[in-house]
């Protein structure tokens, strides 16, 4: 993460100038939608499937020597038969990572850590947040007019190559032909940024997907455009998180299709469209950033929460 400067006076002045309108507006339009309709509601059968993902994306806090071994505790454990074939990053400038293969459900599995929300809610409040367009060299033929939180671009690059390479080898070891890239909050930009990447680099028959949880808004509308259009990408929001709604729409930022909300009453709701206003989505359940409650970002989801506490 290279944006530092945590300008809180003048978040704060401009915030309240720019989204003032909004705290009129959108609860009302919010709250009309919920009354008139209700969206679809996933399965317990349908949760379920999930639950292997959420393991595997909060077993990524956990330090490359334990995840290296799958001796995480719980949530290794719970995810049994995982046989890591790579494990990386350090304390301070690349997450911690790890790559391998799941014989139960049969895939590649890709994992990126996330960060803690102080650093987030510094990085991500800051109304002097850049974007920028991908590198062409890691991204060859992405158009120009994309452009993603410069930030979370470094920070992709930082591990990209690394990762291209271990899961081309654990797909030749496996007879599987599918990935899933996973993670929560940094770790779900992270892993979206990655879903992009290997699908530019690996053959066309290789299925990749993504899940993130509690993933911010990445880059801007031709950015969501692309995510739309090209990645197969389920992103999970919980509850009153306010993390998913930063950095600000006013400064561009968008998020793609495919929002699943976990609602106050547990139930996984399936949000049509990109950023839904409804108030059975994210937007329409966190207004505003300070009306948000931090400690939902963590989690539960289905049960398993996100953090370092966990390893
Ligand atoms: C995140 O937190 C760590 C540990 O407190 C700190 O060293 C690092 O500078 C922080 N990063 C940012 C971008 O604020
Ligand atoms: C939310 O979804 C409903 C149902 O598909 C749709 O009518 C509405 O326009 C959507 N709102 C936004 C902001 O996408």
């Amino acid at each position: 993460m290279t944006i530092r400067t945590n300008c809180l006076v003048l978040c704060l002045a401009t915030l309240l100038l720019v989204s003032a309108p909004w705290s009129v507006a959108v609860p009302s339009s919010g709250s009309a939608l919920a009354r008139g309709q209700s969206f679809p509601i996933l399965t317990q059968d349908q949760i379920a499937t999930f639950r292997p993902y959420t393991l595997f994306a909060s077993a990524a806090y956990c330090n490359p020597s334990i995840t290296g071994t799958w001796t995480c505790g719980a949530n290794c454990d719970a995810n049994p038969g995982f046989q890591p074939t790579a494990s990386g990053g350090n304390d301070g400038t690349v997450q911690y990572w790890y790559v391998g293969y799941d014989p139960t459900l049969d895939k590649v599995i890709v994992a990126h850590q996330g960060t803690d929300s102080d650093n987030l809610t510094a990085d991500l409040t800051d109304v002097e947040i850049t974007m920028d367009p991908l590198d062409p060299t890691l991204f060859p033929g992405l158009s120009s007019t994309v452009h993603v939180h410069t930030g979370f671009r470094d920070a992709h690059a930082r591990t990209a190559t690394t990762i291209l390479s271990e899961v081309q080898t654990a797909l030749s070891q496996h007879s599987t032909q599918e990935v899933v890239i996973t993670g929560h909050s940094l770790g779900a930009a992270l892993s979206l940024l990655d879903a992009i990447y290997l699908s530019l680099h690996l053959p066309s028959n290789i299925k990749i997907s993504t899940i993130g949880y509690g993933l911010p808004r990445v880059g801007d509308a031709a950015f969501a455009n692309y995510v739309d259009a090209h990645v197969d990408l389920t992103h999970i929001t919980n509850k009153h998180d306010p993390f998913p709604i930063l950095p600000f729409q006013f400064l561009g930022f968008r998020q793609p299709s495919n929002e699943v909300h976990i609602d106050q009453n547990n139930n996984w709701v399936q949000c049509p469209g990109q950023e839904n206003d409804s108030t059975e989505c994210i937007d329409g359940a966190v207004p505003f950033f300070w009306e948000g409650t931090p400690g939902d970002h963590e989690g539960p989801y289905d049960g398993i929460v996100m953090g370092l506490g966990q390893c």
